[in-house]
């Protein structure tokens, strides 16, 4: 019979993965997303623990710019989701700022965690941009469930198919919306929600050196490359670069 302990090991087990002489040993949020409440240390293993370089991912420059973050760790799709909607608010004439926070306001969900993906993606870029763009990324997170006629917005198709017609708006979400409505950004933020494009087109690839001329206006670089500058951003940075180290 198994014990207590030999069903942790074995549920161990079955969450690590090995890479030639190394471990993954896959951190708690994971497990969480498989439904799991489990840690997997490895310590039993007499493995050695992956910490570096990720080889299973393609390899970063030393000093990485978020156009590298872009080529080298985002999801191909909402790559060109962000990508496309960018290109879409760059058509419709709007003001470059508003172009590169359309460019970035899903990159939580390209990069890193899809849950409350406004908040988090507002955060990893804020030591970088004018406020007025982390500000705006961080609330069509709760805009983009309001319609509003002046500007043509509806409730998104896709939201029903996606959450269902009878989806009811937590509290937190329906309280930013109030403290966005009546704020001096309000337009900015609704503007991403505008040029979101749900429905792009395939057959279309847009790329980022097309926005290599944005991103150098208006999005500031440090020269030692992300995450391995010092700011309250730089550990997110670091962490989607190698994503599996045990600590
Ligand atoms: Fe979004
Ligand atoms: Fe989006």
């Amino acid at each position: 019979m198994l014990t207590l302990d030999d069903a942790a090991d074995e549920l161990e087990h079955r969450h690590m993965q090995e890479l030639g002489d190394r471990l993954i040993a896959k951190s708690v949020f994971y497990n969480l997303n498989d439904g799991e409440r489990s840690l997997t240390h490895g310590q039993k293993s007499g493995k050695i623990l992956l910490m570096g370089e990720d080889p299973r991912l393609p390899k970063m420059p030393a000093a990485p710019t978020l156009t590298d973050f872009f080529k080298y760790r985002f999801a191909l799709g909402p790559l060109q989701h962000l990508l496309q909607s960018a290109k879409l608010a760059q058509k419709n004439g709007l003001d470059e700022k508003i172009v590169l926070a359309c460019l970035l306001h899903d990159i939580a969900v390209a990069g890193f965690i899809r849950a409350d993906h406004g908040y988090w993606g507002a955060q990893l870029i804020e030591p970088y941009v004018d406020e007025e763009v982390s500000w705006a990324i961080r609330m069509h997170q709760s805009l983009r469930f309001y319609p509003d006629e002046s500007v043509g917005y509806e409730y998104p198709q896709a939201y029903l198919d996606m959450f269902g017609a009878d989806y009811q708006l937590p509290e937190y979400i329906q309280k930013d919306y109030e403290r966005a409505r009546n704020h001096k950004w309000y337009m900015s933020a609704r503007m991403i929600c505008l040029n979101d494009l749900y429905s792009f087109d395939p057959s279309v690839v847009v790329t980022v050196d097309e926005f290599e001329d944005v991103i150098g206006r208006h999005f500031k670089q440090p020269k030692e490359g992300l995450g391995n500058d010092n700011t309250p951003a730089s550990h997110m940075w670091r962490t989607i670069m190698r994503p599996a180290n045990a600590l």
